[in-house]
């Protein structure tokens, strides 16, 4: 979007103490240049590094500092309420850490906890390289991409510090860019006629205790390249993915689970507060779950904590409930319509589609599903012969294409 086109638009910028928080400075300056009004919301530690009179000069705005400020008591309310995107440039590890844990001390994190997920809450992480690494660092970033937040991930190279690694404050013209194609897809969403969907992707896992999983090779890759293209393409997608896949990047409505009765419930959350058209349901849901752990005598284990062993362990394995039939039972739209997904590891492999309940079944073998390439069949449920095949697909652009054509055809109407 070229700066002339933007539209009059209210950026809340939050900021804390890092060393690149003079960046910041350079973003509101960016921002108002481009015709965006500008709020900056300090935690007390950025006046340590850059100070107030910067951004009031710059914003024509005052800057907010504090939970309890005469005049602005109610800020961390008013200033969400007021702004259309938020963005925290530059996140310190402790202000994430604030954010991820729900403290409410500093403006910036009692302001996030009167976020609602409505509006695009992104978050530029800035820190030195190891404490970029650091286990509590990234398991809070973990938590914080799942309430919601996008997190722009820091660039590499020397650091103000004088180590080299990752963890540089994302330039001011990046940050602008990403601000502006945010706002279009929010804007998409806003005044968009077309269904709402609710894609599901990678796999569930299932806990034998408290850090051992049995997991699948699911990669997530599927489902979200999905949901990407039909960001793009002007449908409001909320993308479930799994915790352990890799491919999460880009998507504006993401919640991410682990275990299969985590997946369960998040599903069924979204079902019931939302009005879905589409569930594109790609996930790899486990098929079984640990019932029981025992010793080869049969003597169950704690599962709490981990199990201290050097003997075999006996795992009993139940079936799960097919969250699949659960789908048009929690949903809110009772004419929800499903897309699921269906992968066959060999020829003969029996299909038994019959047993899914879908409009659409896209089938593969695991033999046909790579990062680029995927090969499959889309069969449609007929009252008159079951499932029947329809068209079929080489590529994931062909998938995405095909998955498009569904979505705009009349029900009944072949793809
Ligand atoms: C010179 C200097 C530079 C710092 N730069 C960073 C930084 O880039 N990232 C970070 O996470 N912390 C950095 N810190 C540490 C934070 O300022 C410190 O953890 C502070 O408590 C952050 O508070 P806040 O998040 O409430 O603003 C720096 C500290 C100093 C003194």
């Amino acid at each position: 979007m070229s700066e002339s086109k933007l539209p009059s638009r209210n950026i809340l910028l939050l900021v804390s103490g890092s060393i690149a928080a003079f960046k910041a400075v350079a973003l509101a300056s960016s921002l108002k240049k481009a015709g965006y009004s500008v709020k900056t919301a300090l935690t007390e530690n950025a006046t340590h590094f850059v100070g107030p009179a910067s951004f009031e000069g710059i914003t024509g705005e005052k800057t907010f500092l504090q939970n309890f400020d005469a005049g602005s008591m109610m800020a961390h309310i008013t200033l969400e309420r007021w702004a259309d995107l938020i963005l925290f440039y530059p996140a310190s590890a402790e202000s994430i850490s604030a954010l991820a844990n729900g403290s409410g001390a500093s403006l910036p994190s009692a302001l996030f906890l009167a976020h609602e997920f409505k509006k695009p809450f992104l978050l530029a992480p800035a820190m030195n390289q190891a404490m970029w690494k650091h286990p509590a660092v990234k398991r809070n970033l973990e938590l914080l991409k799942g309430y919601g937040v996008e997190v722009l991930a820091p660039g590499s190279g020397v650091l103000a510090c004088g180590e080299t690694g990752e963890g540089r404050l994302i330039e001011p013209e990046d940050a602008m860019r990403i601000i502006g194609e945010r706002l279009e897809v929010a804007d998409i969403k806003k005044t968009s006629t077309k269904p709402r969907i609710l894609v599901t992707a990678g796999g569930t896992s299932e806990p034998i205790d408290e850090v051992r999983h049995l997991r699948n090779l699911s990669s997530g890759r599927t489902g979200h390249h999905l949901a990407l293209s039909l960001q793009k393409n002007g449908f409001p997608v909320h993308l479930l993915q799994s915790e352990y896949s890799f491919a999460r990047e880009g998507i504006q409505n993401l919640t991410l689970y682990s275990t299969t009765r985590d997946f369960a419930e998040k599903v069924k959350y979204q079902l019931e507060s939302n009005h879905y058209g589409y569930v594109i349901h790609s996930a790899a849901v486990a098929d079984y779950h640990v019932a029981e752990v025992t010793d080869s005598k049969g003597v169950p284990f704690k599962t709490s904590g981990k199990i201290q062993t050097d003997v075999p362990l006996v795992l009993k394995l139940l079936p799960n409930p097919k969250i699949i039939r659960e789908l048009r039972t929690w949903s809110r739209n009772k004419d929800l319509k499903i897309i699921s997904f269906k992968l066959t590891s060999d020829e003969t492999s029996e299909m038994k589609l019959e047993t899914y309940d879908s409009e659409w079944i896209i089938h593969n073998h695991l033999k046909d599903v790579g990062a680029e390439n995927h090969k499959g069949q889309v069969f449609r449920k007929t009252p008159e012969k079951g499932y029947v095949s329809v068209s079929s697909f080489q590529t994931k652009s062909e998938l995405d294409a095909l998955i498009l054509s569904i979505l705009s055809s009349a029900p009944g109407e072949n793809p």
